[in-house]
């Protein structure tokens, strides 16, 4: 007989009936949407203390508690009955309460708040190294990125959070409603999209090297005498084996005569493999590295774009998108380049670079109304502390049409300028730059313009060459405080001009192989762009440097760990601990200066590549925290040592345990 489904329930119940039950918390978001009409309910609300402060002489407190579900906060009334005061009003301390909804008294602030039956958690703060400033006292943009594996909790990073997640959401959805199938494309690949050279590469080949030189140290390869010996004893045990066969010897004492010889002749195989053992970076005959011995038999690379894999499947699927992180390794460190950021890539068959630059104008006008829909609080806020015309821009832009100019127009309009004086001189041919770019969008169009037509020879190869043969099929969005926002062009469909574009361009064809089939076979017009993530973040938000608009800027995750541990040990000194940097054993590797307390584990470092990581088990347990770090030419030979000492841990003053070691590096 077929169960019903309480009886389902009640026998899946009863099989889970030795866990806690679930904690059914309800988000400040929806507490406030509601407001009073949730006044009486019993909720419970976790969160982290934002301020908190004592009243009616220690016999209650009132908590303001985020929980990042919106920008608001929650007000929350403990009495000291209910809990020990002084543990949860501490800025940080994270708390799970149970309570009651409240209408709060005329003329206050809150639309609700809620007043504590039960504390059922609290994650305590030791107010005196908090990192993060208490209540409206603010730490610059630039002094978060110190704490990147804290700075999630401040309103701004906060709010960009939030304005983040529905950019993504806006783009998910612009694209499914228009028919685009999403695409995971690879980010280890072996072709260069952009063909200019600024790829980060994959290898093992530094960590094999590595090992081979740890090994070789432990068990050095054989000498030439050696392997000579090994020889003469498989020439012994051969001579053996037909002695006892010509004397019609026993099968046993044959087959274990064999047996001997096989073992022989398998330890010269050995001895010969581990002779060829060399230490370092394989090379060939002509000094070039091997790379058929690196782990993909071939060099690799972090991606700079997912735009080549993408247009296989417009080629078969018409309408399609990828988005995904996306590497540089640029020599670019301005306030809008990263070397990790991430990308939005739509490619579309059929197309040309009108359609292009449709599509292009449409999603980008989607965001922005997106945000007005979705996001109006986090942008309120934004206006408050850091651009006050954000929202008016991203009203203006979600309804205004994008003015579209070819790049030999823009060049004129740029050269005419008189009232402001370019540090690049403007003439036919340069690559605009982003002091140009603004210029047209912000001075003279003060709107987003679409460039079309550039110079082919500063574009990439795949963008299909104008009947002028002087210009090709690309178009970049421009945008005010941001310059270059898309890039994006009419793809190469012929096959004998992309081969010559290729060739043009100094790239071997072997690699893009794959991409000419694509027009081998069934070729035909299509047309793409990219989106920079971060770039339409700073765009919608008016913020200044990209770095505070990505949850973890690369290099600030290395940088952060060592200034904390520097931090710490200043700390430890100051307040007089038992000489916390003596026991914090600190090396200087590559000007960063890395140190913990606890017990290494294990110390790793490639010193040929001069990158490395360091386990630790903190405080001498068993789990373990990771650190990653760079040596230079002058560590060389002493960066792999043991940084840490066994050492009792201070109750205050430590270093990061393994959980905030993980989240700060990612
Ligand atoms: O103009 P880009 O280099 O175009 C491409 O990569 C094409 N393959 C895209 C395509 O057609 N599918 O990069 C596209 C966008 C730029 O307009 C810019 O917004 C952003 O990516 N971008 C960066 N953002 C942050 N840091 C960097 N280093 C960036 N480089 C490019
Ligand atoms: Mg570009």
């Amino acid at each position: 007989m077929a169960a019903d489904g309480a009886t389902v329930a009640m026998a899946a119940a009863s099989l889970c009936d030795d866990l806690e039950p679930a904690t059914e918390r309800t988000r400040i978001r929806d507490v406030l949407a509601e407001g009073a009409a949730r006044a009486g309910d019993r909720v419970v609300i976790g969160g982290w203390v934002r301020t908190g402060r004592e009243q009616g002489k220690g016999s209650f407190a009132f908590l303001e508690l985020s929980d990042g579900s919106c920008a608001s906060t929650l007000q929350v009334i403990v009495d000291a009955a209910v809990h020990p005061l002084a543990r949860l009003t501490a800025t940080g301390t994270s708390v799970l309460v149970e309570g009651e909804v409240k209408e709060p008294p005329e003329g206050t602030k809150q639309n609700v708040e809620l007043k504590v039956s039960r504390v059922l958690e609290v994650g305590e703060v030791d107010a005196a190294i908090y990192p993060l400033p208490k209540g409206k006292v603010k730490l610059t943009l630039e002094k978060l990125r110190d704490v990147v594996h804290l700075r999630s909790r401040t309103n701004t990073i906060g709010a960009i959070a939030r304005i983040r997640h529905q950019l993504a959401c806006a783009t998910h959805r612009f694209f499914d409603d228009n028919g685009f199938l999403y695409v995971h494309t690879p980010i280890i690949t072996t072709s260069d999209c952009e063909g200019a050279g600024e790829m980060f590469q994959v290898t093992t080949l530094f960590s094999q090297a590595e090992k081979t030189e740890k090994e070789l140290k432990e068990n050095p390869a054989p000498s030439s005498s050696e392997i000579e010996a090994a020889k003469i004893l498989v020439k012994e045990k051969g001579d053996a084996v037909a002695h006892l066969k010509a004397a019609k010897a026993s099968k046993e004492d044959i087959s274990a005569a064999v047996d001997e010889l096989h073992r022989a002749k398998d330890n010269v195989l050995k001895l010969e493999e581990r002779s060829k053992l060399r230490p370092g970076i394989p090379c060939r005959d002509d000094g070039s590295i091997a790379f058929e011995n690196d782990f993909f038999k071939r060099q690799a690379f972090l991606t700079v774009s997912g735009q080549l894999q993408v247009e296989t499947y417009a080629c078969a699927l018409s309408s399609v998108y990828t988005f995904g992180p996306t590497f540089r390794a640029e020599n670019s460190h301005t306030s809008r380049h990263l070397a990790e950021f991430w990308m939005v890539e739509p490619e579309i068959a059929f197309a040309n670079l009108q359609d292009d630059m449709n599509c292009a104008e449409h999603y980008v006008q989607y965001l922005c109304k997106w945000l007005l829909e979705h996001c109006r609080e986090d942008m309120e806020f934004m206006v408050k502390n850091y651009d006050k015309s954000a929202i008016e821009r991203l009203e203006l832009v979600s309804s205004t049409p994008f003015v579209r100019i070819s790049y030999t127009k823009a060049v004129e309009l740029l050269k005419n300028v008189t009232n402001k004086k370019f540090d690049a001189k403007v003439e036919w041919g340069i690559d605009l730059a982003s002091e140009h770019e603004r210029y047209l969008t912000e001075d003279i169009f003060k709107k987003p313009v679409i460039v079309y037509n550039y110079p082919k020879g500063i574009k990439a190869f795949y963008m299909r060459l104008n009947d002028d043969d002087k210009t090709v099929a690309a178009m970049d969005v421009l945008v005010p405080k941001v310059g270059e926002l898309i890039g994006g062009s009419q793809r190469e469909e012929r096959l004998d001009v992309l081969k010559q574009r290729l060739l043009d361009a100094d790239l071997p064809l072997e690699p893009y192989e794959w991409y000419l089939d694509l027009r081998r076979f069934g070729s035909v017009k299509h047309a793409g762009f990219g989106l920079g993530f971060e770039r339409m973040i700073l765009f919608a938000t008016g913020m200044e440097n990209i770095r505070d608009v990505i949850p973890f800027p690369s290099l600030a995750r290395v940088l952060a760990v060592a200034k904390h541990h520097r931090r710490r040990a200043r700390d430890g000194r100051r307040r007089g601990r038992r000489a916390f940097a003596r026991r914090s054993k600190v090396q200087e590797v590559h000007g960063l200066r890395l140190g913990c307390q606890g017990k290494a584990a294990d110390v790793g470092a490639s010193r040929s590549t001069g990158r490395g990581s360091l386990a630790a088990a903190a405080d001498g347990g068993a789990a373990t925290s990771q650190c990653a770090f760079e040596l230079d030419e002058a560590s060389h030979g002493k960066g792999a040592v043991p940084l840490w000492k066994d050492c009792s841990s201070p109750a205050r003053g430590r270093p990061p345990q393994p959980d905030a070691w993980k989240t700060a590096i990612k």
